[in-house]
């Protein structure tokens, strides 16, 4: 507990100004990204992935099947091999499952570990020590799970050995993607039928790769079901560039006055596009082209001009749809004419910082009227002046405020952005080509 990948601190340091332009394409898709390594270990069969997110928290996945006796080639250029071993070929790991940063490692080992004929404990750096577990240990238990959590249901977690569970109808409090894959992936190891009720649609690239790996799902309405007892088998799986680092881009182009960027192979599933929904609402020039599948998912490129933004209410349907891009959100609010307010989204406090907090904090600095409510935020639009801002070592913040110096009137400088690497590594390095004037200074 308490560990880190890397003691280096890095610092994020924009100058004001400039524009982005040009086409670009953005790492993997992470959510996309776990789930390959996840099934493809299970699977029987090698299944070949390309686009993998070589970013720390997928590779906090990849190295716990690796502990648990699975064969995984690579990343290299994005490509993977993952030599399955069957849903029942997991050996018992030595030591405890470090997770790093990524409660998406913990929540869905959390599931797909609970009907293993052996113990193991999953621990995480100090953020994820802090996240809530309950959410999926409760569900968990209600199958016939042994799990334990430490004090008030955070990591670390300790599964013991149950050869079966039995399947159970759940209706989520909370519209969590994690908490639903994590019932499904149980659900293959159970007697009978495994059915999730989901309060609003979320991310749904679970049900999608189960399908892919040759696994029946039920969707009907807000239910998901499956029956345990079957098997999977290997794949090809293609990688999108993940919407959520592009998401970034969006904003900082519509921001920017002369940009006109381009992101290339974009995953677009409807699950994940609250964000282009959300700033087309706002008054954002987005244009997707080249609309294609591949593999089960759909993928565009994303054209995005700067266009003037205005402040609206965004619409609570949206929220799970767009859940780790309202950090880049709240800056598109900061530099739109008016008022935007969001609710509905709790969730955000409990994500790898209390976004709400960070963000409305960073904004302050920056001279912008961000009034934090329990569930959201009201963010007044105006000008940004410059200053010193700590990401709390939460990457999305991180990533957000770089791009807040497109339109900033004097340098900004963020702290703590190492964190940057476990969902989008070479952000400095693509954001800089794109038109960013950043530097990223490692200490
Ligand atoms: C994820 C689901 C979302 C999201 C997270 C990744 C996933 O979390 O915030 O970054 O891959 O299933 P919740 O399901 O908890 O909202």
């Amino acid at each position: 507990m308490g560990e880190r990948y890397s003691t280096v601190s890095v610092t994020f340091q924009v100058l004001p100004g400039g524009a982005l332009g040009g086409e670009i394409r953005v790492p993997g898709d992470k959510s996309i990204s776990h789930r390959s390594i996840m099934l493809g270990a299970i699977a029987e069969g090698v299944t070949e992935v390309e686009g993998f997110l070589e970013g720390e928290d997928a590779l906090a996945t990849m190295n716990a099947f690796r502990a648990m006796g699975v064969r995984i080639d690579g990343p290299e250029e994005g490509r993977v091999r993952v030599f399955g071993v069957g849903k029942h070929g997991l050996k018992a790991p030595v030591d405890a499952l470090y997770c790093g940063n990524s409660g998406t490692s913990m929540r869905l080992l959390c599931g797909l570990l609970a009907g293993q004929g052996f113990e193991v404990r999953l621990t995480g750096d100090e953020s994820l020590s802090q996240r809530p577990m309950n959410r999926v240990a409760l569900p968990l238990r209600e199958m016939g799970a042994r799990i334990d959590t430490a004090t008030a249901g955070r990591p670390p977690v300790a599964i013991h050995a149950c050869p079966e569970l039995v399947g159970r109808r759940y209706e989520m409090p909370v519209a969590s993607a994690q908490v639903k894959s994590a019932l499904l992936l149980a659900g293959l190891y159970a007697r009978g039928r495994t059915e999730v009720i989901e309060p609003a649609p979320t991310r749904d690239h679970s049900e999608r790769m189960l399908r892919a790996f040759g696994y029946v799902v039920r969707h009907s309405g807000n239910s998901i079901a499956i029956e345990g007892g079957g098997k999977l088998a290997a794949t090809r799986i293609d990688v999108p560039a993940d919407i959520s680092s592009a998401a970034f881009f969006l904003v900082g182009a519509s921001i920017a006055p002369g940009s006109d960027l381009t992101l290339r192979h974009v995953g677009v599933n409807p699950t994940r596009t609250g964000v282009i929904d959300i700033l087309r609402l706002m008054g954002a020039d987005l244009v997707l082209h080249n609309e294609r599948m591949v593999g089960g998912e759909p993928v565009a490129d994303l054209r995005v001009r700067h266009a003037p933004l205005h402040g609206i209410d965004i619409p609570q349907a949206l929220v799970p749809l767009a859940i780790d891009e309202f950090p880049a959100l709240f800056i598109a609010a900061a530099c739109a004419e008016g008022v935007t307010r969001l609710t509905g989204a709790h969730e955000l406090r409990v994500k790898e910082s209390d976004r709400i907090q960070v963000m409305a904090d960073g904004l302050n600095t920056l001279g912008i009227q961000a009034r934090p409510t329990e569930d959201g935020i009201e963010i007044l639009g105006g000008p940004l002046r410059g200053g010193r801002i700590n990401s709390h070592g939460d990457h999305r913040p991180a990533m957000s405020f770089a791009m807040a110096g497109l339109r900033a009137q004097a340098p900004i400088e963020i702290d703590d952005c190492a964190n940057v690497a476990t969902s989008f590594p070479g952000f400095a390095d693509l954001a800089q080509d794109a038109g960013l004037r950043l530097r990223s200074i490692d200490a």
